[in-house]
């Protein structure tokens, strides 16, 4: 929600090596350049505007530029009114809040006579008391943005120290609310001053010249080697020097860590859209999630679990705190860990969970799960649940994210950068760590023999090549999605670990189509929302393995025949192999066998594919569907 970035560097590359030299500072394109870079990189967190500011040795003020709309629209300006060169800069690309997006909402916001420079990304709750303060004392105000209190803020604070790290950390006690801020002026043309609340932002460390980013992928060509910074800390970059503080000026430190995937990882790499590949990326997200799990005696081994295994086995209630997609990731969980640990799984919408008063203690695991590790709902579970007294375990994507750092355990899936704003390749790396996890417990607590484990273990090792075989056959899936751009319902059904199948389908095909879908558990059907169906209504089924237990496979079989009697279309997701099916279905999309509890990771590609063909097939952009952002940093 919203992507930020920052950058001040001495501004020339030396002879020797082409490396960054050292001495006095020189103004260059290269501020503005990486600031692009950077926003190009964090798009997905928010497209409704974006904009730069700039200040270089002998800039009376702050160079700026901003434009409500994608990237393209500033870039476009930034061509035809190009801006001065420059030591620092910073960027911002909106996903808006406090008011429309307008050019003049756009960031950055500037205040003390066009000097000062701040973007920010986050809501600050008290801005309408601030902006009546500021505004009793004189001070204008141009846009509607809660953004621009904070610059105000900022500028009063700076005319009274001369200091712009005391002003930020003073303008941030001011503040309530969550907030990453990032401020440049025009007296200090090398420095950029960053400060955070509940809202992210993580420094990379370069040589003669450093960045500010909501996450790597801002700076990642440029530096892997990265800073975390904690909560309610302040950070002052210059191209030589990097310092932390609180927000009381006092020192603090920043924690260091390398990134593991380089900046290729969050290129297209061939594909028409992020979307595609990530969909393509699938069999090594499993693949790797995996990696490194187990010992020589193949026992699993989870390295980052910083909780005592004596309360992992007094466990007797896991809750599953999730949003979205990764919500759905942790229903099909569910199903797997109760049937292997037989501990009771709850799963919960994040921004549910606390306020319900859920039953919380000492014996309860709570698991979130998130691809960004920044989802606000999510991160405020977490804290609610560890302020009962819960354990708390992170399934997360994101490397240097809030949500691990405040868990008492992490379990990272290994996708890499998910780049498009809807959710593919995280989904099926959530439910394979979270397999993983499942069967640690098991192992752990005793419910599974040693060749049990590694049983399912291998199951598990077999699903990126089956994930393969379903993407080597979408082209019957796409050309099923073309055929019907028109549509403007659809259904999906599913049962068991189905059931979280279908919403998850349901769920692409609106965010990227624009559709209305609905996923059912299929037995809930005649419980009401049969009565939506009528001639040709469009509807998603997925079956169940016929080699599964308890008649799941003849109950979906049946429901596919109810439909049918009342005119629906049926769309198949079945077995390779599964004869019963073919006479009930109008369209089939095959899928390898697989156990029962494994058929979610290939059953959801299809669906994926088919929500992103159809969506390209209506001239829709799949990475970047209207009115989302990838990472929900507000409540
Ligand atoms: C759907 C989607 C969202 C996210 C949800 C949680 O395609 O992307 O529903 O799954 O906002 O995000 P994370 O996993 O970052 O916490």
């Amino acid at each position: 929600m919203c992507g930020i970035v920052g950058y001040t560097g001495l501004g020339f590359v030396s002879a020797e090596a082409g490396a960054v030299g050292h001495g006095a500072p020189v103004a260059s394109e290269r501020p503005l350049e990486v600031a692009l870079e950077g926003l190009k990189r964090l798009e997905y967190r928010g497209y409704d505007s974006a904009g730069v500011a700039l200040v270089g040795p002998g800039l009376e003020q702050v160079s700026f530029s901003k434009k409500a709309g994608k990237l393209g629209n500033l870039v476009a300006d930034l061509e035809s009114r190009p801006l001065p060169a420059a030591t620092a800069a910073i960027g911002h690309t909106r996903w808006a809040t406090h008011g429309g997006p307008t050019d003049t909402n756009a960031h950055p916001h500037l205040a003390d006579g066009g000097r000062l420079a701040v973007i920010h990304n986050g809501i600050i709750e008290n801005f309408a008391a601030l902006r009546r303060d500021l505004s009793a004392d004189g001070v204008p105000f141009v846009s509607d943005t809660d953004t621009e209190v904070a610059a105000q803020l900022l500028a009063k604070e700076y005319r009274a120290s001369g200091d712009l790290t005391a002003a930020m950390a003073a303008t941030a006690r001011r503040l309530v609310g969550t907030f990453t801020l990032l401020a440049v002026h025009a007296d200090d043309p090398t420095t950029v001053v960053g400060a955070r609340h509940d809202s992210p932002l993580v420094v990379g460390l370069g040589e003669g010249e450093n960045f500010l980013g909501s996450d790597v992928a801002a700076f990642v060509a440029h530096t892997k080697e990265a800073l975390e910074l904690g909560q309610d800390q302040i950070v002052t970059l210059t191209p030589t020097s990097v310092d932390v503080s609180d927000f009381d000026g006092k020192p603090a430190q920043g924690k260091r860590f390398t990134v593991d995937w380089d900046a290729s990882a969050a290129e297209k790499g061939g594909f028409s859209s992020f979307m595609d590949k990530e969909i393509h990326d699938q069999p090594h997200a499993v693949a790797d999630t995996l990696l490194g799990r187990t010992d020589e005696a193949g026992n699993i081994v989870l390295d980052d679990l910083r909780i005592d295994e004596a309360v992992l086995r007094a466990v007797d209630k896991i809750i599953v705190v999730a949003c979205g997609t990764a919500a759905y990731a942790g229903h099909v969980a569910k199903y797997a860990i109760e049937h292997w640990c037989r501990i009771p799984v709850e799963v919960e919408l994040a921004h549910e969970f606390r306020y319900r008063d859920p039953i919380v203690n000492s014996k309860t695991l709570v698991v979130a799960v998130s691809q960004s590790g920044e989802t606000m709902d999510t991160l405020m579970a977490v804290r609610h649940a560890r302020e009962q007294g819960a354990k708390v375990l992170a399934i997360v994507n994101t490397n240097g994210s809030t949500i691990p750092r405040e868990s008492d355990a992490v379990l990272y899936t290994h996708a890499g950068p998910e780049i498009a704003v809807a959710s593919t390749k995280a989904f099926l790396a959530q439910i394979t760590a979270a397999y993983i996890l499942g069967l640690y417990l098991a192992q752990l607590r005793g419910n599974k023999f040693p060749d049990e484990v590694a049983a399912i273990l291998a199951e598990l090792r077999e699903m990126p090549r089956k994930v393969q075989t379903v993407l080597e056959r979408s082209e019957y899936v796409r050309a099923t999605a073309r055929s019907m751009a028109d549509q403007d319902k659809v259904l999906f059904l599913g049962r068991h670990v189905g059931f979280p199948v279908a919403l998850e389908g349901a769920l692409k095909l609106k965010e990227l189509a624009y559709i209305h879908a609905e996923g059912f558990a299929a037995g809930e059907l005649k419980h009401g929302p049969i009565a939506l169906i009528d001639e040709g209504q469009p509807v998603f089924v997925i079956v169940p393995s016929p080699r599964g237990r308890d008649q799941l496979h003849s109950k979906v079989v049946s429901n596919i025949q109810e439909i049918r009697a009342r005119g629906a279309r049926t769309l198949v997701i079945a077995e390779d192999g599964d004869d019963e099916v073919r006479r009930y279905a109008d369209e089939i999309f095959w899928i390898p066998q697989a156990p029962t509890l494994m058929q979610p990771l290939l059953a959801v590609v299809p669906l994926q594919i088919f929500a992103m063909a159809l969506a390209t097939a209506k001239g829709l952009d799949v990475d970047q569907p209207r009115n989302l952002a990838k990472s929900v940093t507000v409540e």
